[in-house]
C-alpha cells in the first residue's frame, strides 16, 4: 500500500506537532467562550477557580491524555476504545471508550455550525451588510434571523447552509489529507494567521479610547483581573470554571489522545504537554481576554457587557464586537480579521474532532482515509441540518450540554481512574517520562493520583444534582439550552434519543471490531514496534494468540 494509505500515521516534525495540539485546544472556546463565561460569571470571581481548575484539572489532563495516547499508539490505537483495552484488559474497557467516540462526533457536528457563523460574518464585515445596525437590539435581530431558518428578515434561507456547507466542507477536506499533509499543514498556516490577528487586534482595542460611555477597555481588564471573592463559594461559578477548563483545552474529548497516538516511545510528551496546555492559556487569557470583554465594556460598561454575555455566551462576539467595528475607521476590515480569527482558531480544532472516529474505522474495519473522512463529513452534515432547522427549539445547546458540558468531565474521570489507578500510578509516570525533555515536578504525580479524580468527582457530582438532573426531568420547563417553549419538549427529546441512538451505533461497532479482529479482552494487543507499516490490526492479534 502507498505510504499515503497507512492505517497509522506519523507527525512530520515536532513544531508542526506542538501547533497542530495548539490548534485543536485553540478554538472558538478562547475567543468567544471565554469572555461569554468571564463576563456571565462576574470576571473576577471567575478567575481564581478557573485557574485552580487549570492546574488541578487542566494540566494533570493533559499530560494523562498524552499518556494514554502514545501509550495506545503502541499497539497502533488511535481511538479511545482501543486505548482503555489496552491498558484495562476487561471486556468492559472498550465499551467505557465509546463515550470518546461519541463526543467527538456530536461536538464535530454542532461545532461546525458556530464556525460557519464566523465565516459569513467574515462575508458580512468585508462587505459591509450588517452596517447601519449599531443598537443591541438591531444587531442582535440580524443575528437572529441568520441563525433561525424561517426567519428571511435579513437572508435568503440558502446562505445559512452554504455557509454550513462551506465550513464542514474545509474541515472534511483538511482531514482528508491526513495528518502530516492535512492536519499539520493547516497548522503551520493557520496558527500564525491566528496569532497575527489577534495581536492586531488587541491593540486596535486597546487603542480605542474611552467608548460612547466613557469607559475605558482598560476597565475591562481590570473586571476580569481584579479579583473577586464575593462569589468564591458559589458552586455555579465553579462549574462554569472547570466547564471552561475541559472545552478550552480539549480535554475529556478524545482528540488529544488521537493525536498523541502518532508519536513514538522516543518522543517527549511531558515538556509538550505542558508547552500546548499554556499556550493554550496565553491564548485564552491574554489575547482571548483583550479583545471582545475590553471592547464591550468600553462601549457598553461592565453591566451593559455581563448583560450582553448572559444573553448568550455567543453574544459578546456576533452582538457588540460588530458594533465595536462599525464605530471605527477601517472597521469592515478589523471586522473580517476578528471573524476570520475565529475561523481559523475553529478550523484547526473541528479537524481535530474527527480524527479519533476516522482512526477507528481506518484502524479496526481497514477503511481507506478519504472515504471515512467523508462519510464522517456526511453524517455530521446530516446532524448539522438538524441542529439549523431545530435551532430555535435549542435543539444544539442540549447537545452542547451533554456531550460538550457533562460528557467532557464524565470522560475525563474515566481517564483519570483507568490511567492513574487500574494502570498504577508508577506505570502511568513512567510512561509520561519515557522520552521526556523534562522531568514533572513530584507534587503532580500527587496531584493526579489523589486530587485530580476527587476534585472531578465532586464536579461531577455537583453537576448531577445542581443541573443534570433537573434538565433531564425539564424541570420547571427548562432544558439545558434554557426555557423551553410549551409544546416544542419534542425536540429536545429527540436530541437527546439521538445522542443514545449514536452512543448505541458506537458500542455495536465496536462489538463487531473485537469480533472481526479477534481480539481478546485478558490478553491485550501486541505491540507493534514500527508503527510505519500498513497491517491491519487482526493479523496482529492472530499473531499474539
Ligand atoms: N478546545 C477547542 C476550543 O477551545 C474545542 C475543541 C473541542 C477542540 C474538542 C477539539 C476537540 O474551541
Amino acid at each position: 500500500m502507498s505510504t499515503q494509505d497507512q492505517s497509522h500515521e506519523v507527525w512530520g516534525s515536532r513544531i508542526g506537532l506542538i501547533l497542530a495540539m495548539a490548534g485543536n485546544a485553540v478554538g472558538l472556546g478562547n475567543f468567544l467562550r471565554f469572555p461569554g463565561q468571564a463576563a456571565a460569571n462576574g470576571g473576577g470571581s471567575f478567575m481564581i477557580p478557573y485557574f485552580i481548575s487549570f492546574i488541578l484539572l487542566g494540566i494533570p489532563l493533559m499530560w494523562i491524555e498524552w499518556g494514554i495516547g502514545r501509550n495506545g499508539g503502541r499497539y497502533r490505537k488511535g481511538h479511545i476504545p482501543g486505548m482503555f483495552a489496552a491498558i484495562w484488559k476487561h471486556p468492559l474497557a472498550k465499551y467505557l471508550g465509546v463515550i470518546g467516540l461519541v463526543i467527538p462526533l456530536v461536538v464535530l457536528s454542532y461545532y461546525t455550525i458556530l464556525m460557519s457563523w464566523t465565516l459569513a460574518f467574515t462575508w458580512f464585515s468585508l462587505t459591509g451588510d450588517y452596517w447601519g445596525r449599531t443598537t443591541q437590539e438591531a444587531m442582535s435581530e440580524y443575528l437572529r434571523s441568520y441563525q433561525v431558518i424561517g426567519d428571511a428578515a435579513v437572508h435568503d434561507y440558502w446562505v445559512p447552509f452554504g455557509f454550513y456547507f462551506l465550513a464542514l466542507g474545509s474541515t472534511i477536506w483538511v482531514l482528508s489529507k491526513g495528518i502530516s499533509g492535512g492536519i499539520e499543514k493547516l497548522a503551520k498556516i493557520g496558527m500564525p494567521i491566528l496569532f497575527l490577528f489577534a495581536i492586531i487586534l488587541v491593540v486596535r482595542v486597546f487603542t480605542l479610547g474611552p467608548g460612547v460611555n466613557g469607559v475605558s477597555p482598560v476597565e475591562g481588564y481590570q473586571f476580569i483581573y481584579n479579583p473577586d471573592l464575593s462569589r468564591i463559594g458559589d458552586a455555579k461559578v465553579w462549574l462554569a470554571a472547570a466547564g471552561q477548563i475541559f472545552f478550552t483545552l480539549s480535554v475529556g474529548m478524545g482528540t488529544l489522545q488521537t493525536y498523541a497516538s502518532y508519536l513514538s516511545k522516543k518522543d517527549d510528551i511531558a515538556l509538550s504537554g505542558i508547552a500546548t496546555a499554556s499556550t493554550n492559556e496565553a491564548v485564552e487569557v491574554v489575547l482571548g481576554g483583550s479583545i471582545a470583554i475590553p471592547a464591550a465594556v468600553a462601549f457598553f460598561g461592565v453591566a451593559g457587557a455581563m448583560q450582553v454575555a448572559q444573553s448568550g455566551s455567543f453574544n459578546v462576539g456576533f452582538v457588540s464586537m460588530p458594533i465595536v467595528f462599525q464605530g471605527m475607521p477601517f472597521g469592515q476590515m478589523f471586522g473580517a480579521m476578528w471573524f476570520a480569527l475565529l475561523f481559523f482558531a475553529g478550523i484547526t480544532s473541528s479537524v481535530a474532532m474527527a480524527t479519533p472516529i476516522v482512526a477507528f474505522f481506518r484502524e479496526e474495519f481497514g477503511m481507506r482515509r478519504e472515504p471515512v473522512a467523508w462519510t464522517v463529513g456526511a453524517v455530521a452534515f446530516a446532524f448539522g441540518i438538524l441542529s439549523i432547522f431545530w435551532f430555535q427549539y435549542g435543539f444544539i445547546w442540549e447537545w452542547d450540554y451533554w456531550a460538550g458540558t457533562f460528557g467532557l468531565a464524565v470522560m475525563a474521570f474515566l481517564e483519570v481512574v483507568i490511567f492513574m489507578w487500574v494502570f498504577k500510578p508508577e506505570n502511568a509516570w513512567r510512561s509520561i517520562h519515557q522520552g521526556a525533555d523534562i522531568r514533572i515536578p513530584g507534587v503532580f504525580k500527587f496531584i493526579m493520583t489523589y486530587i485530580t479524580p476527587v476534585f472531578l468527582a465532586i464536579i461531577l457530582g455537583w453537576w448531577a444534582v445542581t443541573e443534570a438532573l433537573p434538565f433531564l426531568r425539564l424541570e420547571g420547563g427548562v432544558g439545558a439550552g434554557g426555557p423551553i417553549a410549551p409544546g416544542t419538549e419534542i425536540y429536545v427529546h429527540i436530541s437527546r434519543l439521538l445522542l443514545v441512538a449514536i452512543m448505541v451505533f458506537f458500542v455495536v461497532m465496536v462489538r463487531l471490531a473485537w469480533k472481526r479482529n479477534r481480539y481478546d479482552d485478558r490478553l491485550g494487543f501486541v505491540e507493534v514496534e514500527e508503527p510505519l507499516e500498513d497491517t491491519p490490526g487482526r493479523a496482529l492479534a492472530t499473531e499474539r494468540s
